[in-house]
């Protein structure tokens, strides 16, 4: 775990945001495992995994329908698309809930700010 510290306004979710490839740095470098924030931003983008402060779920697809969404935005492939996703909902004890809408779910169910470790 990695506590990230400064006073108010000192600059913690610009570097975040810069980090993450979301804010472009209008000078210096920074590097993610090896790959320049700027010119490797793909890279840096399958190299980490972020969890929005707010839910990126669409209430009104289903819990499959959502992994897949996201699935072809990070591009996976297409064959290995339904086995990663029969993964993910067997990690996350939610196999056979994966044709239910998301707005049926219970708030720790979804995963967002305060979804609890499962
Ligand atoms: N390296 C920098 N040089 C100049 N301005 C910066 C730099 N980093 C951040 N800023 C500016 O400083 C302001 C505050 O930055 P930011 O919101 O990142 O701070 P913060 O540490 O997250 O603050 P808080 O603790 O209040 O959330 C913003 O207007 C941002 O554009
Ligand atoms: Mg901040």
């Amino acid at each position: 775990m990695f506590g990230f510290l400064g006073p108010n306004g000192a600059g913690k979710t610009t570097t975040i945001g810069m980090l993450c490839t979301l804010v472009r740095p209008s000078g210096g470098a920074a590097y993610v495992a090896g790959h320049d924030i700027v010119g490797e931003r793909d890279e840096v983008r399958r190299d980490i995994g972020l969890v929005f402060q707010d839910p990126t779920l669409d209430a009104y697809l289903t819990a499959e329908q959502n992994l897949r969404f996201h699935g072809e935005l990070y591009g996976l492939p297409r064959e290995a698309m339904n086995e990663r996703i029969a993964q993910v909902l067997q990690m996350v004890d939610l196999a056979d809930r994966k044709d239910d809408k998301v707005e049926t779910f219970s708030g720790g169910m979804k995963p967002h700010r305060d979804h609890r470790s499962r």
